[in-house]
């Protein structure tokens, strides 16, 4: 049976523009939202698509780094070349990320994972009752956090932040917080920026407070801009 042409086309267009910028690099990176059950049929979740994350691992293979994509529920299909990990919960990324990190050159986080989860977890629907409720919520890991703590000596770990204010204010003490090489900042309210859209405008904000702002792009040229940055620090 003859494969889908749209594969055949990802794998004719990653051999024509493969190069070898990160021959020998091993790369994490995480897209996608988590799902934080409420019971079995609800859960607590974000707007993210995983679209910028996929771009950022496609990038990744297509310069030529053995890349592990750690993702949440999406419905893109995986970029050629690359491992999938599904993790549903901020609790499974948790542990996928911080068994993969140990042997990993660089890490993007680029997942949108939740800071809180249900305490409890009913294992039956819950039935609506007269009156209102309330959920209480546990925090999760702050993964990034952890991988910056964690962090060997040549490792590049690099953060997202999706603000709605103060972007360069935020990314810096973010960088700083969580020990950081670069952060990707995006204003989420900007249009073309964020949530949902092919395209995104980011700041790429370094450990020394450089900010580059750059101009509305397709996510895979953000990601192109990214790597571009990442081969520098190289
Ligand atoms: N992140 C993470 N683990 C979490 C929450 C977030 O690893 N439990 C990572 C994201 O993958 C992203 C970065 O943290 O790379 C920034 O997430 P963001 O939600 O913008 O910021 P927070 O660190 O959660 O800070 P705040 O809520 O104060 O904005």
């Amino acid at each position: 049976k003859m494969e889908e042409p749209e594969n055949i086309v990802d794998v004719v267009m990653y051999h024509l523009s493969k190069n070898d910028d990160l021959a020998g690099k091993k790369i994490l990176v995480t897209a996608g939202p988590t799902r934080e059950a409420i019971d079995p049929v609800r859960f607590i979740t974000n707007r993210s698509t995983g679209r910028m994350g996929y771009e950022m691992a496609k990038e990744a293979a297509r310069r030529g780094a053995e890349v592990v994509l750690v993702s949440g529920r999406v419905n893109i299909k995986p970029p050629y070349g690359v491992k999938l990990v599904s993790a549903e919960s901020a609790q499974d990324m948790y542990e996928e990320v911080m068994a993969l990190s140990k042997d990993c050159d660089i890490i993007i986080k680029s997942a949108a994972v939740a800071d809180y989860t249900p305490k409890n977890k009913s294992d039956s629907k819950i039935k609506k009752q007269p009156g209102d409720m309330s959920i209480e919520l546990d925090r999760t890991h702050d993964i990034l956090l952890e991988l910056g703590q964690t962090k060997k000596s040549k490792q590049i770990l690099i953060g997202f932040a999706a603000e709605t204010n103060d972007l360069i204010a935020n990314a810096k003490s973010k960088i700083e917080r969580k020990n950081l090489d670069f952060i990707v900042a995006n204003d989420v309210k900007k249009e073309g920026a964020g949530f949902g859209t092919d395209t995104n405008i980011v700041t790429l904000i370094d450990k020394e407070g450089n900010a580059d702002h750059l101009p509305i792009m397709k996510k895979s040229e953000v990601a192109r801009a990214v790597f571009d940055r990442i081969v520098k620090i190289l």
